[in-house]
């Protein structure tokens, strides 16, 4: 079977290496990354453009097309396949819009009694601004569209969430995606990454993970797309999980089909947990990245079966287990990261940390030139170890994660703080 993965960051890096351990399956980039090269081929194309997908997947006969990111999925490239006839993993563009406009996600929470943060909706920023200053309370600001991780201002005074409105609204930072803004409550807690993976009716639930956005030890510095994680947190405990799947997960798949829009591919719902109670912070249509790397180095078994049946809309009977009780990975970034950085640092160690056991090193911002492995993004390399418990995880996760070395590299060395002794 010929599988295409859509993407090029170390998700979907981690996608095509489970993948491409299944039995009679080749895996193709588009457009990959160094890590993904290794594996199979990897072919230059747009993900966000639909009509190059479909061609790519015609040209190389693929039997299924697995999509990584987001932007394809709003773009709708999942609905382009599909009326080719070819199967794709992800939700068409009517069901990413859950992730695609953060007003149809809270309208929707709202619709079905989800429990989410309490809001309000402007279309002026004047408006935004006069709400702010009345309210006179820490606020989260959130442009409407995709924003590549980048919408969202957690303000801790009125001055910096009129400022968020000022970037979003009036010098259109992210374009039309900052039409309208969305005014949360801030919540406090501990946040939780949720997977489940749908047919459109049924789901099966993977195990929870915790991702570390700030950029820097003791959760301070800028917000990221993730310098890590680990699965699985201990603050889910049995009784959360339920209240997860009842409150969150179930009317979200149900109120998304009665709606006439059904979720089929990976929901990733972003949690707070508060006091023990999940509150819905945002929904992803796709595994998160760093997440995804925690998830599929500990599965069991085949998970071509669920990517299949999701994709084809019918899932056979399945349940998930897990090989490794824990997981941890470690993100490794260009210096600068998330703000500006060079590109093109020789990367050197890749092989001496692969070679240490129970860990996989996946790709994100790499090229190759010539023979050698350069950075060519923010995030770089995803290094993730298995383990009996988050503390072994992270010993080899780390000691791995020390084998490499390129120019500016940066790391948090405290991945998994909440779940590890010391
Ligand atoms: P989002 O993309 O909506 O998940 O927002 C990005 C990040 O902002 C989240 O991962 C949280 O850390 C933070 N955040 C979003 N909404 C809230 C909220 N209502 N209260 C507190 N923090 C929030
Ligand atoms: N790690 C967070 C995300 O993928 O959005």
């Amino acid at each position: 079977m010929r599988v295409l993965i859509v993407g090029g960051g170390a998700r979907e890096h981690a996608l095509a290496w489970r993948l491409s351990r299944e039995d009679d399956v080749e895996v193709i980039g588009a457009p990959g990354n160094a890590g993904i090269a290794s594996l199979g081929r990897v072919v230059a194309v747009d993900p966000t453009d639909a009509g190059q997908v479909v061609a790519l997947a015609k040209e190389e006969s693929a039997d299924l097309v697995v999509v990584g990111p987001e932007a394809p999925l709003v773009a709708g490239v999942v609905d382009a396949l599909r009326n080719e006839g070819i199967d794709a993993f992800g939700p068409d563009r009517e069901a990413a819009q859950l992730e695609g406009s953060k007003i149809f996600s809270k309208e929707f929470m709202e619709r079905h009694d989800i429990p989410t943060a309490g809001f309000s909706v402007f279309d002026d920023p004047d408006a935004a601004t006069r709400y702010i200053e009345e309210a006179n309370r820490p606020l989260v600001v959130k442009a409407d569209g995709l924003a590549a991780g980048k919408g969202v201002i957690v303000a801790s005074d009125a001055g910096e969430a009129v400022a968020g409105v000022d970037r979003i609204m009036r010098e259109r930072a992210f374009g039309a995606a900052g039409d309208r803004v969305l005014i949360e409550e801030c919540l406090v807690g501990q946040e939780v990454s949720y997977h489940v993976v749908s047919d459109g009716e049924r789901f099966v639930a993977l195990a929870p993970a915790q991702d570390h956005k700030r950029a820097f030890d003791g959760d301070r510095g800028p917000n990221t797309g993730g310098m890590g994680a680990y699965s699985p947190p201990p603050v889910v405990t049995a009784d959360v999980e339920q209240k997860i799947l009842d409150q969150v997960i179930e009317p979200t798949l149900r109120g998304m089909a009665e709606e006439g829009r059904p979720f089929r591919g990976a929901l990733f719902v972003g949690l707070m947990i508060v006091d023990g109670e999940p509150m819905v912070l945002e929904y992803n249509t796709r595994f998160g990245d760093p997440e995804c790397q925690t998830l599929v180095t500990r599965w069991k078994g085949s998970v071509l079966p669920l990517i299949l049946g999701s994709a084809q809309g019918d899932f056979g009977g399945l349940a998930p287990s897990w090989e490794a009780p824990a997981s941890l990975c470690v993100v490794l970034a260009s210096g600068g990261y998330p703000g500006s950085y060079e590109k093109g640092k020789r990367i050197r160690g890749l092989e001496a940390a692969a070679a240490h056991p129970f860990v996989t090193v996946f790709h994100a911002g790499t090229a190759l030139q010539g023979d050698d492995v350069v950075t060519s993004g923010g995030r770089v390399l995803s290094v993730t170890a298995i383990g009996e418990t988050i503390d072994q995880a992270a010993e080899r996760a780390y000691a791995a994660a020390d084998e490499i070395e390129f120019e500016g590299k940066q790391l948090r060395r405290d991945i998994g703080w909440r779940a590890r002794s010391r």
